[in-house]
């Protein structure tokens, strides 16, 4: 082997080893000589595109179309109300005590701060200059409104009371109105609601 070829190799070997400054921070992007698919020409959100017309990159869903899992198309139990616009007279969620459970739960955090334990009103938030008085619900007037109303003032508030929707997923808004109705039989109970034999121990 002649004397140049060994300097050839040595210096060859040298730089593949140390030629390279591996780890050392570089300004420019590596050499990429054969891509494959590594890096692909394609459309990000919001970047331009002149494929399109409107020079958009994102394109608009076919009308109607309905994200995954958010088809609502059952009015009564999503909105109140029937296909004609009225609300609901009854929950379409039977009142089970499961379900009764879970309304004084929810009812505890998210109405009783203004709306009172009892339903009367008269939560701590009175004692804070609340603008407007929380409703007592122990009236004719909202002891006989249908379901679906109690449930579209939750969900959507109602003058001076603040939309829930966002906090209360449906099933338990509809596990609160069934509360509400309990809270508003246990302030208006009449002795008939007792049973026959224990209606003599009551003064
Ligand atoms: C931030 C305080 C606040 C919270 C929290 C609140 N409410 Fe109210 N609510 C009010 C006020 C104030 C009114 C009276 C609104 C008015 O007439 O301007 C009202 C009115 C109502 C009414 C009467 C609607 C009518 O037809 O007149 C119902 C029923 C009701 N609330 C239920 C609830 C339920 C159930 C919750 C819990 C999910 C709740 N509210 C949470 C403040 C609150």
């Amino acid at each position: 082997m002649n004397k140049i070829f060994k300097i050839l190799i040595v210096a060859v070997l040298a730089l593949s080893t140390f030629g390279c400054f591996q780890g050392a921070p570089k300004k420019k992007p590596p050499i990429h000589l054969i891509k494959n698919m590594d890096t692909q020409g394609k459309v990000k959100p919001y970047r331009a595109s002149n494929l399109f017309e409107n020079g958009s990159g994102m394109r608009m869903p076919v009308e109607g179309t309905v994200a995954r899992g958010l088809l609502k198309d059952d009015e009564a139990y999503y909105f109140g109300k029937t296909s004609t616009g009225d609300f609901v007279k009854k929950s379409p969620v039977t009142f089970t005590t499961a379900v009764l459970n879970r309304g004084q739960d929810r009812f505890n955090i998210f109405c009783v701060p203004c709306h009172g334990e009892l339903g009367d009103g008269k939560g701590p938030i009175t004692n804070y200059k609340y603008p407007i008085p929380p409703t007592s619900y122990h009236d004719d007037r909202l002891r006989n409104v249908p379901d679906g109303e109690l449930f579209n003032v939750v969900s959507n508030g109602i003058r001076n009371m603040p939309s829930h929707k966002e906090q209360i997923p449906v099933p338990d808004r509809w596990a609160i109105v069934a509360y509400v109705r309990a809270l508003q039989r246990s302030q208006n109970a009449k002795l008939t609601d007792i049973p026959a034999n224990q209606q003599q121990n009551i003064k």
